[in-house]
């Protein structure tokens, strides 16, 4: 605010030249009775201009960036989200890539525009990198330990964890591990590959869990009956529903804030933490550090606990962070991958050539939110605003995607950068952007990108990926259009489905 301002809102102010002529036409006052009285009237212009000031920034923050018309009440705008991919996009097309709406009392700004994204979330990621709040799941042992998806920039202990989690997770590490990755990728061939209906993504999680499992622990699950597989999905099925997004933004609404402690479900989700999670991770960073081989548990154990053993509350977060973010996220995009190439058998022909060619030659978000006031465009964004990058819209943008509708895998011939890298660099230059942006982009990428490249190279050199078939032998055609979709906590997965993979010389 200019000097300027400040000093015309004194001077306008009325109430400080009442006070002032009072002052001066009052001639019992004494001289020192008015200096008190001067500076007294001094402060309240101070105070006064300083409230001015406040909601005059308040009134105009935000102020530039466009509000949906439909109905706000009490609770802002959540009678109104429905599903929630579906109202983004009608709010997108009515307003335009930016958007803000209410959430209680919670302003949420919505992102669908690359250029937008990285303006926001990359050049201005010095205030945009925090996370909400409300999402901080702080009982994990040590009340003030948040794992890398709650931590926040300002805190050292997220950069050391963050720092240490993409050592472990970098394509050096990871070509280390390629020979046990590849495995579990041939291990899933070779149990889908029978030409009968199957729904992918129930081997798919085993699989991205297995992929963690090796890296972090250096251990694997048998199969779908293997009591620690069922553990763990039983902790991320209740972890998601104890965590769940919606309930922490419910909280935003006025009022409902107050009846937490009474309602609120932070005491079932520390006694889940405690008494599940807590044990389950024990034994399986013992396991990984009795390994005779490196992993993310020994690595994370020397940086954080000088290598000692026994106490491990400063590991468990993290543990979990990667078990929750890195599971169903590859699962669900491989999984959507398989349905939509399910009924397109000249695309799969074209990829099948080109990878028989290289076979024969070789052989193979989340919410961010402002850490403090700042300005942007000329308009004020307020501390603690939420930011929801819409990654769906972001790839719809047509400039970036000419006809985003189609399904052209072949617009990204040419990119040489792997996933992982070319997530971290400007939007321009950027393939894709499914994970996330600036500071916070996923760690979990180059694991992510390898276990896609595993599945996908093996799945086609071996089979064909065809529509399932009813008790009469014709194909049930299944696509994006057909198949529903489940909006969960953290991924939008398709409802189940079945689709079949026949192995290529018996088409
Ligand atoms: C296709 C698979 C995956 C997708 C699409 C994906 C996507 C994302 C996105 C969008 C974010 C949020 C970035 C932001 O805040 O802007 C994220 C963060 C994160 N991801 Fe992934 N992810 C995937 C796989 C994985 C895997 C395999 C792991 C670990 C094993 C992982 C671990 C994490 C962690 C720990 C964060 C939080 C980073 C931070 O807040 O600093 N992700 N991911």
């Amino acid at each position: 605010m200019s000097q300027q301002l400040i000093v015309t809102s004194l001077y306008n102010s009325k109430f400080v030249g009442r006070f002032l002529a009072l002052i001066r036409d009052t001639p019992s006052l004494s001289h020192q009775g008015s200096v008190i009285a001067t500076s007294v009237a001094t402060l309240a212009a101070i105070l006064f201009t300083w409230q001015q000031l406040k909601s005059s920034r308040k009134q105009h923050a935000l102020s530039g960036i466009p509000v949906p018309k439909d109905p706000r009440t009490l609770v802002g705008h959540m009678l109104v989200l429905g599903h929630l991919p579906t109202t983004f996009h009608k709010w997108h097309q009515e307003l335009c890539p930016i958007f803000r709406f209410k959430l209680g009392a919670k302003d949420v700004i919505v992102l669908g525009s690359p250029s937008v994204n990285q303006d926001l979330l990359g050049t201005h990621g010095k205030f945009t990198s925090s996370r909400p709040e409300r999402f901080a799941i702080h009982d994990f042992g040590q009340k003030n330990l948040r794992g890398i998806v709650n931590g926040v920039p300002h805190d050292k202990t997220w950069s050391t964890l963050r720092k240490s989690v993409l050592n472990v997770m970098g394509p050096r590490r990871l070509k280390e591990e390629s020979p046990a990755l590849c495995k579990e990728a041939d291990e899933f061939v070779d149990q889908v590959v029978n030409g009968k209906n199957i729904d992918p993504l129930v081997p798919l999680m085993r699989v991205s869990l297995n992929f963690i499992f090796l890296t972090l622990f250096s251990i694997r699950t048998e199969s779908l009956e293997d009591p620690v597989y069922k553990k763990c999905t039983y902790i991320i099925t209740n972890f998601m529903r104890l965590t769940d997004p919606k309930k922490a933004a419910l909280s935003q609404i006025p009022g409902i804030r107050l009846l937490d402690p009474i309602f609120g479900n932070q005491k079932d989700i520390s006694s889940f933490l405690q008494n599940i999670c807590q044990p389950f991770f024990k034994t399986l960073i013992e396991n990984g550090l009795d390994a005779g081989r490196s992993n993310m548990a020994k690595a994370l154990n020397d940086e954080l606990n000088q290598g000692k053993r026994g106490n491990y509350n400063n590991l468990y977060h993290t543990i979990n962070d990667m078990v929750i973010a890195g599971t169903d996220t590859t699962a669900v995009t491989i999984t959507f991958g398989f349905l939509q190439i399910s009924t397109m058998p000249d695309i799969q022909k074209k990829i099948q050539q080109e990878i028989d060619a290289f076979v024969n030659k070789n052989e193979f978000a989340v919410t961010h939110a402002a850490s403090e006031d700042f300005e942007w465009l000329g308009m004020l964004i307020p501390k603690d605003t939420w930011f929801m990058p819409n990654n769906m819209e972001a790839h719809m943008d047509p400039v970036k995607y000419p006809n985003p509708e189609e399904f052209k895998p072949e617009r990204f011939l040419g990119q040489e950068d792997t996933m992982g890298s070319s997530a971290n660099r400007k939007a321009q230059d950027r393939d894709q952007f499914n994970f996330g942006w600036g500071r916070r982009v996923c760690v979990g990428s180059h694991l992510a990108e390898t276990q896609m490249f595993n599945i996908w190279i093996r799945v086609l050199s071996r089979c064909n990926i065809m529509p399932a078939l009813d008790k009469n032998g014709n194909e049930i055609p299944e696509s994006l259009e057909t198949v529903e979709v489940i909006s969960g906590p953290i991924v939008v997965s398709p409802a189940p489905f079945q689709i079949r993979f026949v192995p290529r010389n018996k088409v």
